[in-house]
């Protein structure tokens, strides 16, 4: 999500700095694209090493900028470890509410109540990614951890943008091409589920486009929080067949029983180097279909 932001913004001519953990990776991966390689010889993309869950490496990051964009996510999302700090609650929602601190501290002119920043003209616009299935009172901690993110965000008295992703698909993508990529290897293609789930699969890039004109139009989408996913309805099957018939592969969906995979990953989370939890098969097999009209009605014709 954040390269393909990232991508958008320069092509309409901003000025980007890429926060990753390690900006010598960021760097690399833009390098192999030619736009990139411009954008880096002209400066007009840096990159700098901070981490969401270090406070004190954070307000380097947010300095000096006009908005400030959160699509930060654990590596192996969504299978969380607790021993290595990859969950939800550290990275998303712990990593936001760090990064609503650090511009605080930043840009914060005086506290006005016992959480609240007032924040003076020039202070940046804060936008966050989060997801489609978030609702308050979740039984799911990846939903809760973002619920609370852009509780924190709507609560900042910055100006802010949230918008809730659908699953999102394109060239880099770890999930659609993992499991396309099964066919190459097994004579099946391996589904937790049966795969009835209804989504609206996002091109990735159209999610770049969205925040590259939420950054120009400042005004279109000011204090909102906008649903984004593809314009069409598929389940996870007919996306999967779509994709194998694209590729030119015969196979055939294995469904493997949610039970059966929940029980699988119930066992293997207590294995070292965690393939799968419990959690992770409800997190993949959630559905999410998304209402164009509140994007449409910020930025007609989107
Ligand atoms: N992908 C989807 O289909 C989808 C759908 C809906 C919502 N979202 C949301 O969109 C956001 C981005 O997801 P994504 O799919 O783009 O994830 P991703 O491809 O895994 O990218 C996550 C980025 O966060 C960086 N990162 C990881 N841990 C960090 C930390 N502690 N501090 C600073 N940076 C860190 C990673 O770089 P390093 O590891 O090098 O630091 C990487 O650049 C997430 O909030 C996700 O929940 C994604």
């Amino acid at each position: 999500m954040g390269s393909a932001i990232t991508r958008h913004l320069l092509k309409t001519g901003y000025h980007v700095r890429a926060m990753s953990r390690s900006a010598e990776q960021g760097r690399e991966a833009f390098r192999r694209w030619p736009e990139g390689r411009t954008a880096l010889e002209e400066q007009r993309l840096t990159f700098i090493s901070a981490n969401v869950t270090s406070p004190e490496t954070l307000p380097p990051a947010v300095a000096d900028v006009d908005v400030v964009i959160q699509a930060a996510q654990f590596r192996g999302a969504p299978i969380e470890d607790p021993s290595t700090g990859n969950t939800y609650m550290d990275v998303d929602r712990n990593g936001t509410l760090n990064l609503l601190a650090a511009v605080g501290q930043v840009y914060g002119a005086a506290t006005a109540g016992p959480d609240m920043v007032r924040y003076p003209a020039g202070a940046p616009r804060f936008m966050y990614v989060s997801g489609v299935s978030v609702v308050p009172d979740s039984p799911h901690v990846w939903v809760r951890a973002k619920w609370e993110a852009e509780e924190a965000t709507r609560g900042s008295g910055l100006d802010y943008s949230i918008v809730r992703a659908c699953w999102a698909f394109g060239p880099d993508d770890h999930s659609l091409n993992r499991l396309l990529g099964y066919s190459e290897i097994l004579p099946f293609v391996p589904v937790f589920g049966r795969g009835r789930e209804k989504i609206t699969p996002l091109y990735v890039e159209d999610l770049g486009r969205l925040f590259a004109r939420m950054v120009a139009e400042p005004d279109a989408a000011r204090n909102a929080t906008l649903p984004l996913g593809g314009p069409d309805v598929f389940t996870m099957n007919q996306m999967l067949r779509l994709g194998l018939r694209i590729m030119g592969r015969p196979q055939r969906i294995f469904h493997i029983p949610k039970p059966v995979a929940k029980l699988q990953g119930a066992l293997l989370q207590r294995l070292r180097g965690r393939i799968l939890t419990a959690a992770a098969v409800d997190f993949i097999t959630q559905g999410g279909v998304t209402d164009p009209d509140p994007v449409e009605k910020c930025f007609p014709g989107f």
